[in-house]
C-alpha cells in the first residue's frame, strides 16, 4: 500500500522525495516522512498527515544530503502518529528504513531484541527491521565492504511477511540498500542519479528506464551504479526496461481529478487495449500466447480471479467464454479462493486480473494455483508488475497509468481484453461464426460509442444533484446488467460513503424489497433486449413502493414510467458493460463532487492492495 521514494545523486534529496511522495498521494496513506543522510548524521523528518505537512517541519528546508529515503504509510501495525511514522531507525541512530507491507513474526523478532537489549518506541511492526539489521551488523566481525548489505540480508532472512525496504546507514554515505519481497519497488536509473519509487508513474519525468525486482534480490545504489545481488549475495546482471508511457499520461491534463481524466480517457484506453488484435475479418491473435487446440478442449474449467473492479470485469469475462467456447467458468474472489483449498488442476486455467499488478491477495492465489498445476494467465495495465513475473503467461490493457483509486478505465479496458481474450479461445476451438463476426464489429466501434455514451455527462451530473444527500441506494440489473450494477454500486461506496447495494432485480422480491420506500433511490441497467421486460416489472415494483428511479439503457422503453433515463448506444450484450458503466462511473464521480470529497483519494482506500 502507500509508497515508498528513494533518490541518490548529486542534487539535495529532499525536495526531490516529497516531490515523489506527492506523486504517490494516490496510493492513499496517513502519514509521511523522509531521512537523508546530512553532514552530521542522519536526519529524520516525519509526522502524521498529508505529505505538504512536511514542509512545516523545522529544519526540512535546511537539508543538503544528496541521498535519502521517503514513505508515505497505510498504517497495519499501530495508530497514525509521529512516532509510528516511517522512517524508524535503530536504537544507536546508525540505520534509516522505510517499510511498505506487514512483518508477520515481529512479535518474535522484538522479543528476541528486547532480550538483547534493544527498545522500541513505535507500534509498528517494521520497527524491529533498522534493529535486527543494527544486531546482525554489530555480529559481524568482517569488515569488507559487504558488511552491511550481508546485514540486511540476515534480517530480512529473519523477516515472515511482506516488504519493501529502503535502508541508508550513516556508515555508508554513498549507498543505499533496497530489497523487495511480495510488495513493489521499481528502481530508475538517471544519469549520475538514481532513483527509487513504489511506482512507475512517480519517477517517470526523471527517467524512462527501469529496472525490476524478483523477491530477494538484493540491490546497492550508487551515484552512479546499481549492483544486483541474488539471495546468496552473488552479483547478478538485470536488464533495463524502457517504459513507453510519457510523463503528461499521469498528469492531470486541465481535468480537475485523475478519475474524470481517466473516465474521459476510455474510447483511447479501449482502443489501445484492442490494437491490432484482429480486424473486422482476421483472426484474433495474441502475440504473448500459445495455447492449442487440444489444449483449451482438455480444460474442463475456468478459473478468473480478481479483487473488487477487477473481479467484476472477470463477470462480464466469464459471460463471454461460456458463451463463446463453452467452457464452464468460474470467477472468484482471490482472497476467498486462496484460503478454500479450490479443485484446480492440469485442466484448469487461471486467470488473474490486476490493474495494479501487486494485489497481494491476487498474487497468492497465483501461486496456489501454480503449485496445484493449473496454467495460469495474468491481465495487467503495469508491465513488470509482480503478477507477470508469477504468471505463465502474461497479457496487457494498455490503458495507459491509472492514478485514480477508484478504477474506470483499467476496468473497461480489462473488459473488452476479456471479450477479445474468448474469441481467441473460440477461434482457436474452431468456433467462429457469424455472431463473432458482428460481435469483432461491435469491439471496433467502442470508443465512437463510448464517446456518445459520455455526451450523458450533463443529464447525469444533474441527477446527482437531486440525489447526493441521500444515505442508501440500490442497483439493480438482470445478466450481464447485474455485473454492471455491482461495479456501479462499488464506485459509488467508494468515493461519495453513501451506503449502497446492488441486486439481481429478479432476487428484489426476495428480502431486499423490504428495505424500498419513499424517496429511496433504485438504479437500474437494462441493455438485453431479452431481460429488460423482466426488469421494467421488478422497477414498477420498487415505483409502486415509492423508489425514484434512474434507468441506464439501450432499449426502447416507455421513458415516462421513470424519474431519468439515460439512453446509451446499443451493441453487443457481451461488451454492453462499457457503455452502461460509463454514466455509473459519471454519476458517483459528480455526487462525491458536490459533497466535497476527494474523489482521487478517498478515505481508508489505498490504490495497490498489497496487504493481505
Ligand atoms: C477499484 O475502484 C478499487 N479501488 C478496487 O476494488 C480495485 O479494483 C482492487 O483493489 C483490485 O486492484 P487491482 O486491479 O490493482 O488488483
Ligand atoms: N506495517 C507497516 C506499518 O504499519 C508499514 C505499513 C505500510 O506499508 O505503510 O507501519
Amino acid at each position: 500500500m502507500c509508497g515508498i521514494v528513494g533518490y541518490i545523486g548529486n542534487k539535495k534529496a529532499s525536495p526531490i522525495l516529497i516531490n515523489g511522495l506527492l506523486r504517490l498521494e494516490y496510493r492513499g496513506y496517513d502519514s509521511a516522512g523522509i531521512s537523508t543522510i546530512e553532514k552530521e548524521g542522519l536526519s529524520l523528518m516525519k509526522d502524521k498527515g498529508r505529505v505538504k505537512n512536511l514542509y512545516n517541519i523545522e529544519g526540512i528546508d535546511n537539508l543538503e544530503g544528496t541521498i535519502g529515503i521517503a514513505h508515505t504509510r497505510w498504517a497495519t501495525h499501530g495508530k497514525p502518529s509521529k512516532e509510528n511514522s516511517h522512517p524508524h531507525t535503530d536504537n544507536s541512530k546508525t540505520f534509516s528504513v522505510v517499510h511498505n507491507g506487514i512483518i508477520e513474526n515481529y512479535n518474535e523478532i522484538r522479543k528476541f531484541l528486547s532480550e538483547k537489549g534493544y527498545s522500541f518506541y513505535s507500534q509498528t511492526d517494521t520497527e524491529v527491521i533498522p534493529n535486527l539489521v543494527h544486531y546482525y551488523y554489530t555480529q559481524d566481525v568482517q569488515t569488507d565492504n559487504l558488511k552491511l548489505l550481508r546485514a540486511v540480508k540476515n534480517a530480512c532472512f529473519d523477516l515472515k511477511g511482506s516488504f519493501a525496504i529502503e535502508i541508508i546507514c550513516k556508515d555508508y554515505p554513498d549507498n543505499m540498500i533496497v530489497v523487495r519481497k511480495d510488495s513493489p519497488l521499481v528502481i530508475g536509473k538517471g544519469d549520475g542519479e538514481n532513483y527509487i519509487s513504489s511506482d512507475i508513474p512517480a519517477i517517470l519525468s526523471f527517467t524512462r528506464n527501469f529496472y525490476f525486482l524478483e523477491d530477494l534480490e538484493f540491490v546497492v545504489l550508487s551515484r552512479n551504479d546499481i549492483t544486483f545481488y541474488d539471495r546468496n549475495l552473488n552479483p547478478i546482471k538485470k536488464e533495463t526496461k524502457t517504459i513507453e508511457w510519457n510523463a503528461s499520461s499521469s498528469e492531470k491534463d486541465g481535468y480537475e481529478d485523475f478519475m474524470l481524466k481517466e473516465i474521459y480517457e476510455q474510447p483511447t484506453a479501449i482502443r489501445e487495449t484492442v490494437g491490432a488484435k484482429f480486424s473486422e475479418d482476421s483472426k484474433c491473435e495474441f502475440e504473448e500466447l500459445n495455447f492449442s487446440k487440444e489444449y483449451l478442449e482438455s480444460l474442463n474449467k475456468i478459473y478468473i480471479i480478481a479483487c473488487g473492479t477487477a473481479m467484476h470485469a472477470g463477470l462480464a469475462g466469464k459471460n463471454a467464454i461460456e458463451k463463446l467456447c463453452k467452457i464452464p467458468t468460474e470467477v472468484d474472489i482471490a482472497s476467498e479462493f486462496r484460503y478454500r483449498n479450490p479443485i484446480i488442476d492440469n485442466k484448469t486455467l487461471c486467470i488473474f486480473i490486476s490493474q495494479s499488478g501487486e494485489t497481494a491477495d491476487t498474487i497468492a492465489a497465483l501461486k496456489l494455483s501454480k503449485e496445484k498445476g493449473a496454467k495460469t494467465l495474468a491481465i495487467t495495465n503495469v508491465i513488470g508488475s509482480s503478477i507477470t513475473r508469477e504468471a505463465d503467461y502474461s497479457i496487457y490493457t494498455h490503458a495507459g497509468p491509472e492514478i485514480a483509486v477508484a478504477s474506470t478505465k483499467a476496468y473497461t479496458s480489462q473488459v473488452v481484453l476479456l471479450v477479445v481474450l474468448a474469441i481467441y479461445f473460440a477461434e482457436i476451438l474452431g468456433l467462429e461464426n457469424s455472431y463473432i463476426t458482428s460481435l469483432k464489429k461491435e469491439i471496433l466501434e467502442l470508443p465512437k460509442k463510448i464517446e456518445e455514451a459520455l455526451k450523458n455527462s450533463e443529464i447525469v451530473k444533474d441527477f446527482s444533484k437531486k440525489v447526493y444527500q441521500e444515505k442508501d441506494m440500490f442497483f439493480l440489473g438482470r445478466g450481464i446488467d447485474e455485473t454492471v450494477a455491482k461495479e456501479g454500486s462499488l464506485k459509488l461506496k467508494e468515493i461519495s460513503y453513501i451506503h449502497s447495494e446492488s441486486y439481481p432485480a429478479g432476487e428484489l422480491k426476495h428480502g431486499p424489497i423490504a428495505l424500498i420506500e419513499n424517496g429511496v433511490t433504485v438504479i437500474s441497467i437494462m441493455t438485453d433486449s431479452n431481460l429488460v421486460e423482466k426488469t421494467v416489472s421488478n422497477i414498477q415494483e420498487v415505483i409502486t413502493r415509492g423508489a425514484k428511479t434512474l434507468v441506464i439503457t439501450n432499449q426502447n422503453i416507455d421513458v415516462n414510467q421513470f424519474d431519468m433515463v439515460i439512453q446509451i448506444p446499443d451493441t453487443n450484450p457481451l461488451v454492453s458493460p462499457i457503455l452502461s458503466i460509463i454514466p455509473l462511473q459519471l454519476f458517483s464521480y459528480y455526487i462525491s463532487k458536490e459533497k466535497g470529497l476527494d474523489v482521487d483519494k478517498p478515505r481508508n482506500l489505498a490504490k495497490s492492495v498489497t496487504v493481505e
